[in-house]
């Protein structure tokens, strides 16, 4: 049983990359179905109530892997994670049969009730696109499709195709400045200037006003023309620059 329960997995990830080329590949060189064997063993556990031995096979999957499934999450069979890098799998979430979900999703909550349930239920055969966030207690109905980095907050009704995201201000005004100084540390304000960008609109002005000034050096010398002699311009720092006749 376990092993055609691999068997099937392993040939799930044939079907649906078509980057795969054999069995023996796909053990070795896809950390989606790598981190699945983790979490099989760490659900185990989980389930036994030996919670801190479950929790520290998921983390060793998550060091060998880059994909975090909590010991907790109910996932179904032949769930193909492709690419897989970052995925998130919080405690309460369950992921059915035959689901596909690319790098970076997460199947996170909102909430932090303690013992209730706080992240979405995939249902079966549902495709969910890279880096898309799926947010919440709430049911994604079978066959589904989330696209790629979407914000899903809310129910999912069967065979949906779910896309986008939502940004919007938060609060009617904006904060007002503190009069002393505030750590912002994900807070990017102006205050906060680039200084790679800040360099190069350094350089841009001061090509800007090098420009201009050549440019007034030569109209000078194109009205002086015809005066003979040799003339020859000289090039210093901006208030220097002068002409001198030879
Ligand atoms: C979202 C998705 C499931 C829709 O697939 P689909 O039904 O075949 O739809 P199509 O790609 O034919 O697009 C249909 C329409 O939706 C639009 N659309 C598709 N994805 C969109 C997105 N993420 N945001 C906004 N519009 C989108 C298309 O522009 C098209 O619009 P049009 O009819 O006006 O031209 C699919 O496009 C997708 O993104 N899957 C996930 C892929 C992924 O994550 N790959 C990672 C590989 S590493």
């Amino acid at each position: 049983m376990l092993l055609k329960n691999l068997r099937d997995e392993i040939d799930a990830t044939l079907a649906r990359d078509p980057a795969a080329r054999s069995r023996l590949e796909v053990v070795l060189c896809y950390p989606g179905f790598q981190a699945l064997l983790f979490h099989r063993l760490g659900h185990w556990l989980w389930q036994r109530r030996w919670l801190l031995a479950g929790r520290f096979v998921s983390h060793i999957g998550r060091v060998m892997t880059g994909i975090e499934i909590h010991p907790g999450a109910r996932i179904g069979k032949r769930v193909f994670m492709d690419h897989a890098m970052g995925i998130v799998i919080g405690e309460t979430a369950e992921v059915g049969d035959d689901c596909t979900l690319y790098q970076g999703v997460t199947l996170g909550g909102t909430k932090l009730t303690r013992g209730a349930k706080r992240h979405p239920t995939i249902g079966k055969g549902v495709i969910i696109g890279s880096h898309a966030q799926v947010l919440g207690p709430f049911r994604v109905g079978d066959g589904a499709r989330i696209g790629p980095n979407a914000l899903v907050q809310a129910e999912v009704p069967d065979g949906a195709t779910m896309v986008g995201m939502r940004a919007r201000p938060l609060g009617a005004h904006p904060a007002q400045p503190s009069p002393e100084p505030v750590f912002q540390p994900y807070g990017l304000g102006e205050d906060i200037p680039d200084p790679v960008a800040r360099a190069l609109n350094g350089l841009l002005d001061e090509v800007t006003s090098l420009r201009t000034r050549v440019a007034e050096l030569e109209k000078g010398e194109r009205l002086r023309s015809g005066g003979g002699g040799r003339r020859e311009l000289q090039l210093g720092n901006g208030a220097d620059d002068q002409e001198r006749v030879a």
